[in-house]
């Protein structure tokens, strides 16, 4: 819980001093990579974090963030790394530039590392879940620009600190399960918005600044409750009261979560408008060149950042009714790594007709592709549905959705990200690339196979893909295709569909209707084979105006059918007869009359048919 609820913290970190990380610093990075090392060379790791003394700081090291400039060392995120043992007093304490500082669900023992307190940058301290003890120091006068304190889950004994008054920026203030004892210091600290001392030792009764938290967050201790009845609640928060304040402890959790995930791409999705714009590049359904957020870029101006999160902020907060959540399937590991997401490196991909994919760097090298939905019609009870459906939808030739998050005004989706790209990629190459390698034969029958065999596994599911195209389709890890975006044609607005490439690959009867049917998934699939059989791209057509069935129809009808084909499938010796195979089924697969069209077990077979020969 106190785990999930730091992520919570940290996030809280990004709109409450999003501003300095980025501001320019002077500094010297080699003393921060040095206070690194002597860190690390004088506590027990069992678990090499590989910090290799002989290359970059800012770019190799796990764990270590740096500034925009990669001059100073800004966060040192290390959850969960084994560390075992006392802090070495004068190491971590001499990255001056240091503002967040993740040591959570360690091995760390010893006294509070008191020397901490002259990191005057810091905004975040998580040292939660952890064996820290004895008392904590009297005076925090240093930490003018702390918001977040966690220091749940260790063995602190003796009073909570009246000092923490001098914390006036504390947005959170987490020391539950440890042993403070005494009375509660009477903390007048009006930015707070979570605080939590439950599960300690602590008498006396709950002080008049603190009772708006409710007694939940002074649980598992020696209290007096001067009321018996619920907490005095101040009147602004009196109307949520009655939406439900007992709220489950899942429920917060979700909450938490989902306000993460919301708050990040909020701010991600603000970059990247910013950077957009300010690059003024249009915007295209091919995979544009991966545009770096961070470092060295452009950021939106701080007032920018810090305005939106603040208001989205307090938005999600009390709007507790709401039940956002994120939601793991089976057999991901992401759980873990949500947290990371914050500081990852995030990176747009692309545009397409249901949103924008970034892709994500976490913390421990893990890659995973965010696609934030648009223009989502159906409501969050059928979404939900929906997602279970296609969560569930488990064939090594369908790219897993791993996660998603529901909130009011998020839909999100977490896939696998394949580094080597889409099909569309691979065939076409990226916008102005040159010296773009042919995708040979073999790789192209290979993702068509793949496509086949995912597109026949969603077909005997009951269920229709209504998105083929070939930036949905990616290599799975066994070299074949696998598809993306399944099952999201329903959830959005048709008519916002209407446009882009997604058009040319849609079956004439489902033109009107925009229904998606198996017949109109195999019609998309014609399209996807003669694509790749020609090598033409989308974009390119679309903008000639060009259809490719029709071509296609064209140059057979006048016996020119070596023409059609890509040169670099031509310049492939022994596959002619394959090849004419292949542009069968692709025009046998867009015939005009649904009925027409083979069913994609029968297009299956036919391209195994072709592989075996
Ligand atoms: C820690 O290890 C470094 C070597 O990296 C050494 O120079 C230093 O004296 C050690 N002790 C402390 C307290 O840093
Ligand atoms: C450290 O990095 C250098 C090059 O960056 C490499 O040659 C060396 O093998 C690495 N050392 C370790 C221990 O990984
Ligand atoms: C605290 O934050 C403010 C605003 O971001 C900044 O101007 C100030 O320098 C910070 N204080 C310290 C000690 O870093
Ligand atoms: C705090 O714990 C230490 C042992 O870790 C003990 O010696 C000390 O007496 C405790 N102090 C209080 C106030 O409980
Ligand atoms: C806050 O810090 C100042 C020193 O900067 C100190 O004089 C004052 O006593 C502190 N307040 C509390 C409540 O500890
Ligand atoms: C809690 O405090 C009481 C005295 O106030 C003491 O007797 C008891 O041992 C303490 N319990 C723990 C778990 O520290
Ligand atoms: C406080 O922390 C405990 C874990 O020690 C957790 O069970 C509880 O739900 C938290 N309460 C609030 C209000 O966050």
């Amino acid at each position: 819980m106190s785990r999930k609820l730091s992520i919570f913290y940290i996030i809280l970190l990004l709109f409450f001093g999003s501003s300095a990380l980025f501001s320019p610093v002077t500094g010297d990075l080699s003393g921060d990579r040095q206070a690194l090392l002597d860190f690390l060379n004088n506590i027990t790791h069992p678990r090499s974090l590989a910090w290799n003394a002989s290359s970059s700081v800012c770019a190799t090291w796990s764990g270590v963030t740096c500034d925009r400039d990669g001059t100073r060392v800004t966060a040192l995120h290390l959850p969960g790394a084994s560390l075992i043992g006392q802090i070495p007093p004068g190491t971590i304490s001499r990255l001056s530039e240091l503002q967040i500082l993740s040591l959570r669900s360690n091995g760390l023992r010893g006294p509070f590392p008191i020397d901490f307190l002259q990191l005057k940058k810091l905004k975040a301290i998580s040292l939660s879940n952890n064996r820290f003890s004895g008392p904590l120091p009297s005076d925090y006068a240093t930490w003018t620009n702390l918001t977040v304190l966690d220091l749940s889950r260790n063995r602190f004994n003796g009073s909570i600190p009246a000092g923490f008054a001098n914390l006036t920026g504390l947005v959170s203030l987490n020391l539950a399960q440890n042993s403070f004892s005494g009375e509660i210091p009477d903390l007048n600290l009006p930015g707070l918005r979570r605080l939590n001392f439950s599960n300690n030792n602590l008498t006396g009764s709950i002080p008049k600044s603190l009772k708006r938290f409710g007694n939940s967050a002074f649980s598992g201790n020696n209290l007096v409750y001067e009321n018996a009845s619920p907490p005095v609640i101040p009147p602004k928060q009196k109307k949520k009261e009655k939406k439900g304040i007992y709220i489950s402890k899942p429920a917060i959790l979700a909450i938490a979560i989902g306000v993460c995930f919301v708050i990040f791409f909020l701010i991600a999705v603000l970059m990247v408008v910013c950077y957009v714009k300010r690059q003024r590049r249009p915007e295209t359904e091919t995979e544009p060149k991966p545009e770096k957020l961070r470092p060295a870029q452009k950021m939106p101006s701080e007032k920018e950042v810090s305005k939106l999160g603040k208001e989205k902020n307090i938005e999600d907060m009390e709007d507790k009714s709401e039940i956002n959540r994120v939601v793991f399937f089976e057999g991901s590991n992401l759980a873990f790594n949500l947290e990371d997401l914050l500081i990852a490196s995030a990176e747009f991909l692309g545009k397409g007709t249901f949103g924008m994919t970034y892709k994500a760097v976490l913390e421990d090298s893990k890659v995973i592709a965010v696609k934030r939905l648009k223009d989502v019609v159906v409501s969050r009870k059928d979404y939900k549905h929906q997602m279970e459906i296609v969560g569930n939808i488990k064939h090594k030739n369908v790219a897993p959705l791993r996660a998603y998050v529901c909130s009011k005004e998020e839909k999100l989706m977490v896939y696998d990200y394949y580094s080597r790209g889409s099909l569309s990629l691979l065939l076409h190459g990226k916008i102005g690339e040159e010296g773009h390698v042919p995708l040979n034969w073999e790789t192209r029958l290979r993702f068509m196979i793949g496509v086949a065999k995912g597109l026949a596994h969603i077909h005997t599911q009951k269920l229709a893909h209504g998105n083929i195209k070939s930036s949905n389709v990616f290599m799975n890890s066994e070299d074949y295709g696998c598809i993306s975006e399944t099952g999201l044609a329903v959830l959005t607005n048709p008519a916002t569909r209407a446009n882009g490439s997604a058009r040319r690959y849609r079956a004439p009867e489902a033109t009107d209707t925009r229904r998606s049917t198996p017949e109109s998934d195999v019609y998309g699939f014609g399209i996807l084979m003669l694509e790749t059989l020609t090598g033409r791209s989308s974009v390119d057509d679309l903008k000639e105006g060009i259809d490719l069935v029709v071509w296609v129809n064209e140059v057979i009808a006048k016996q020119w059918t070596g023409e059609v084909f890509d040169l670099e499938l031509v310049q492939t010796p022994n596959v002619e007869a394959k090849l004419l195979q292949m542009l069968q089924l692709g025009t046998s697969c867009t015939a005009r009359v649904p009925a027409k069209r083979p069913e994609m077990l029968k297009v299956v077979e036919t391209l195994e048919e072709i592989e075996r020969n």
